[in-house]
């Protein structure tokens, strides 16, 4: 086992995933969108992904997470020389802290696709656009990223339950703050 508070390195792999899909929604900003699915059907009647999911949000999406893992892996050797002194970091654990491009490129590609899915899976269970599927919401986008990120530096299996614990928890509070804030609708 290691200290507890390498658990937080969990958030450092994640964070180009939590940006790229905290920014999406920037895609409703744009003028001139273009969903995903160019409103198509499927045999159920249901759109395949449906209106909330645009080429710009991916891409704006994207870029962000992109953009962030740059930053992180920058400032990754900063980072890794203040824990070593703090605390005992576990060979293994130091790939997460580096990162590297193509890591970032897939963790941030997992989450907007995970999105997808996770859009395609609502569909058919016949939730409209925009209603919530709890844990769906918050988790779809979290485990593509981990899965894609893995075919590079596969996360330890005690950060990704940590970060499936503690997302939905982190989305619905982030979720509460927005709607006291009169930036969202609905608390959840
Ligand atoms: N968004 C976008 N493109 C994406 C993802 C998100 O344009 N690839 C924007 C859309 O305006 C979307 C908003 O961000 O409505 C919020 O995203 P999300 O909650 O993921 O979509 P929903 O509208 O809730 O749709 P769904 O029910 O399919 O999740
Ligand atoms: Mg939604």
């Amino acid at each position: 086992m290691f200290h507890p508070i390498l658990l937080l390195l969990g958030f450092w792999y994640v964070l180009p995933a939590y940006v790229a899909n905290g920014f999406a929604v920037f895609g409703k900003f744009i003028k001139s969108r273009h969903p995903i699915d160019r409103g198509r059907l499927l045999g159920d009647g249901q759109p395949l992904l449906g209106p909330g999911k645009t080429w710009e949000g991916f891409i704006i999406g994207f870029l962000s997470g992109v953009v962030i893992g740059l930053l992180q892996i920058v400032t990754a050797p900063f980072l890794l020389s203040i824990i070593v002194q703090y605390v005992y970091l576990p060979p293994e654990l130091v790939p997460i802290v580096l990162m590297t491009i193509p890591l970032v490129i897939l963790v941030a590609l997992g989450a907007l696709v995970g999105d997808l899915i996770g859009s395609f899976i609502k569909r058919r269970l016949l939730i409209a656009r925009g209603r919530p599927a709890p844990l769906l919401d918050q988790l779809d986008f979290l485990i593509m990223a981990m899965l894609l990120g893995a075919l590079i530096t596969p996360i330890h299996w005690i950060l990704a339950i940590f970060l499936l614990i503690v997302t939905p928890v982190l989305h619905l509070l982030a979720n509460v703050i927005g709607y006291l804030l009169r930036l969202k609708q609905e608390p959840w």
